[in-house]
């Protein structure tokens, strides 16, 4: 294990890995009866799938001039995480387009959002998020990173990381898919055309968008942009929790960068757990896509 200051342990709440000193067990406590509004918006992914995506492309359709120009607010603090108590903030008083984002499992969303709001679950193949989760801990200084991808992969089959299972988190927010207003999207859509993803979005949540809005978004949302928008990439965000030496927050934005890491024992290991796990599920996934 790296030697890190001020590791952060997992710990279990109603069967869910969450990560002491960013969770409070208090505050998660308070979730199952959050008040929802009938226009709240909640993106929920299993971690690395594309959340900061996601939610930089959310503020930009609602608020953009508020994640825009020089008095720019941060993406967390126009679409905060549901799950993390932040005492600036009042959602009572926030507009009325609320937008949240969220790693939580099905069972521990505020009940409300099964009676009112919408959904967008937002999903990456496991095998880049394994290795985008592999770097994070080792970028992330709270978390406990692993000396090689080959520990950490078992980790991440174990669903021994924050988020749990990704297998459980798949499974079970699409199994009850029904239960909400949902949108299932996937990274690799949005990677392969980002406009039509965009559109989607806004036929979902019933935001009329111009065509040169849309545009607009498709610019801003590009990795590269993104990547150099104080705004968007989170690099200010945590700066005590970063070992900025080790990567950033946005790291490759590739699909199939699984192919630069996997071994093929690991490759095959992960398959044959993926089709076990995976069997009845009825997904087809997209693994690698030529750029
Ligand atoms: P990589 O580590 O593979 O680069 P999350 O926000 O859920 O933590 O997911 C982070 C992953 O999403 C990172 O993947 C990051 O680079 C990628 N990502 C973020 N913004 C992106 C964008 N605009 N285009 C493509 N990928 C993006």
């Amino acid at each position: 294990m790296a030697d890190k200051q001020e590791t952060s342990k997992l710990f279990k709440y109603k069967g869910f890995n969450f990560i002491s000193n960013v969770h409070d067990e208090k505050f998660l406590d308070t979730l199952e009866n959050f008040e929802i509004h009938e226009s709240d918006i909640c993106s929920v992914t299993y971690p690395k799938s594309g959340t900061v995506w996601m939610q930089y492309i959310l503020s930009l359709m609602f608020y953009s001039d508020e994640v825009t120009g020089e008095k720019a607010k941060m993406t967390t603090e126009v679409c905060p995480w549901i799950e993390v108590y932040t005492k600036k903030f009042d959602y009572n008083k926030f507009p009325s387009q609320r937008l949240f984002v969220s790693h939580l499992p099905w069972d521990l969303i505020p009940d409300g959002l099964r009676k009112r709001g919408k959904v967008i679950y937002l999903a990456r193949n496991p095998k880049d998020v394994a290795v985008s989760y592999y770097h994070f801990h080792k970028y992330i200084a709270c978390l406990e990173s692993e000396e090689n991808f080959d520990t950490f992969l078992d980790r991440f089959l174990e669903g021994n990381v924050f988020g749990s299972s990704w297998f459980d988190h798949i499974k079970d927010w699409y199994s009850h898919k029904d239960q909400f207003d949902f949108l299932f999207l996937t990274y690799e859509e949005m990677k392969k055309d980002l406009r039509s993803t965009i559109v989607k979005i806004s036929n979902f949540v019933g935001k009329k968008l111009e065509d040169k809005t849309i545009d607009m978004i498709v610019e801003k949302g590009t990795f590269k942009r993104m990547q150099n928008n104080p705004i968007a990439n989170y690099k200010s965000l945590c700066k005590i929790h970063l070992n900025s030496s080790e990567g950033t927050f946005l790291r490759k934005g590739t699909v199939g960068d699984w192919k630069n890491i996997f071994t093929v024992a690991q490759n095959e290991k992960f398959d044959a757990i993926y089709q076990k796990k995976m069997e009845d599920f009825g997904l087809d996934l997209v693994w690698e896509i030529s750029e």
